[in-house]
């Protein structure tokens, strides 16, 4: 069984900020191309973006910050753009980790580790260890992460136990597989952010996302900043949530 306990999601805040923005960082290549750069000045870019909108973060209360880093389908890419995008990994970790410690950012990271080098593997287990006790801020980094293989590792578990004799195949419902996800204490994001244009969720957050907002923001991620941020969560303002029940207003 999972030593996992607490829920996987939590109320909304009734202010209607959201607690848990989710972000999937897209455009980085489409950024550089349109001014004739490499790909990977497009990627150094978005690591900037992402260190401007970790601070607006925290000015803003958010207390999840999850954001798509590198994808299981990440690999289908050129060996050399995978070697930037790692090394720009590398990178942040070595240069930004004591900054987001002083700061109060506690890193998590989901997404598969085996199978990655070892010294990647130190690195976002240094990340964890190190910030483990800060609250202010919760960065959850998607690193090799598909959101299939997420709930395939899940099932796989509770298959597992199935077969052990350990579990009832009757107990295993929706809160079940929240908590054999990755990081079963962290709530469902109430918005995902996805910039660039593009319309999908791409294998990110799917179970957690069931009743997310989704903003789609036409900018390129290394244009994202913190106004950026101040409108997706504006425009998740203007939404009502409902959860499948009836709206505030007609719900008396
Ligand atoms: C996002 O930018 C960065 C990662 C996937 C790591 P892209 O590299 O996907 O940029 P486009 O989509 O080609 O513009
Ligand atoms: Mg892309």
């Amino acid at each position: 069984m999972s030593n996992a306990t607490a829920p996987a999601t939590e109320a909304p805040d009734p202010s209607g900020a959201p607690l848990h923005v989710a972000i999937n960082m897209d455009g980085n290549g489409r950024w550089a191309a349109a001014r004739g750069l490499p790909r990977a000045e497009g990627h150094r870019r978005g690591v900037e973006a992402l260190r401007r909108v970790v601070r607006a973060a925290h000015e803003l209360g958010i207390l999840y910050l999850t954001i798509f880093s590198f994808s299981s389908e990440n690999w289908s890419r050129p060996a050399s753009e995978i070697g930037d995008l790692f090394g720009l990994l590398r990178r942040f970790i070595r240069n930004d980790l004591a900054t987001l410690h002083s700061d109060g950012v506690r890193v998590r990271v989901i997404g598969e580790r085996d199978g990655l080098e070892p010294d990647i593997c130190a690195l976002l287990n240094e990340a964890e260890e190190l910030t483990k006790g800060n609250t202010r801020l919760n960065l959850v980094v998607a690193f090799n992460y598909g959101s299939r293989q997420e709930i395939a590792h899940a099932a796989r578990r509770l298959a597992r136990e199935v077969a052990e004799g350990k579990r009832d195949p009757q107990s295993i419902d929706a809160d079940t597989i929240s908590r054999y996800l990755d990081a079963p204490d962290i709530p469902d994001p109430d918005l995902i952010i996805r910039t660039s244009g593009e319309q999908r969720l791409s294998n990110f957050l799917m179970w957690q996302a069931a009743y997310s907002e989704l903003v789609f923001v036409p900018i390129h991620w290394p244009d994202f900043d913190k106004t950026a941020l101040e409108e997706a969560i504006a425009e998740y303002a203007r939404r009502e949530r409902r959860f499948g029940g009836l709206a505030a207003k007609t719900g008396s």
